[in-house]
């Protein structure tokens, strides 16, 4: 399954999906990483794994609508079938969404639906959640809301500050996220006609 990977950053969770993908039980190929931001780390992760990179400004685009379909068209010229949003800080349009259904995955550093949205890790912090995690799900049209792929729970200690406890669940996205890909580029896990994740085994 051809896949690219869209970032913003520093692309921890890319290279995590590209140390997964290399190994030759994967059914998944990055064939490219596209992020909105320029000379991100993430870029030279890409390339000094030999795959290929896209720059796709959003600040360049007059529209959402403009900046999503450049991304498509960019998809569409490497043959993508399945769209893993790692680290990527954009909200994509509803078209877009709409045509990647059940093919474009995200990943939110909470055990969702708990901690919808930003500063997630602050705000099981501030809830005194004991436990916290993160979950790799379909995207939706509504934010943070797709169905669930894959959730890795983490511990909340005492002392946990917003860096410590994020740091802790950034290792948990490593282990997710790789894991959640080949669950749907290998066919096991897909949407189903009522928007919920489907194994093979439940069929
Ligand atoms: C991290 O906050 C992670 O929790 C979230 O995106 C941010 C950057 O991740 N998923 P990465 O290192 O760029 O993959």
């Amino acid at each position: 399954t051809k896949v690219a990977v869209l970032i913003s950053g520093t692309g921890t969770n890319l290279q995590a999906l590209i140390e997964q993908t290399k190994k030759p039980s994967s059914s998944a190929e990055i064939v490219v990483v596209i992020s909105n931001r320029p000379g991100v780390l993430g870029l030279k992760r890409a390339s000094m794994a030999g795959i290929q990179t896209r720059v796709v400004d959003h600040k360049l685009y007059g529209s959402r609508a403009e900046f999503d379909s450049t991304i498509d068209h960019v998809l569409a010229e490497f043959g993508v079938e399945v769209v893993c949003l790692a680290g990527f800080m954009r909200i994509l349009t509803g078209s877009f969404v709409r045509k990647w259904n059940g093919k474009l995955l995200n990943i939110h550093p909470s055990l969702l639906p708990s901690f919808k949205g930003v500063n997630a890790q602050k705000q099981a912090l501030l809830a005194g959640a004991r436990v916290s995690g993160c979950t790799v799900h379909f995207v939706a049209e509504e934010v943070d809301a797709g169905a669930i792929i894959v959730q890795e729970p983490v511990p909340v200690l005492m002392n946990d500050t917003e860096e410590s406890l994020s740091a802790r669940i950034l290792e948990a996205e490593h282990q997710a996220f790789p894991a959640a890909l080949e669950l749907v580029a290998s066919g096991v896990v897909r949407l189903g006609e009522d928007g919920q994740q489907q194994n093979l085994w439940h069929v």
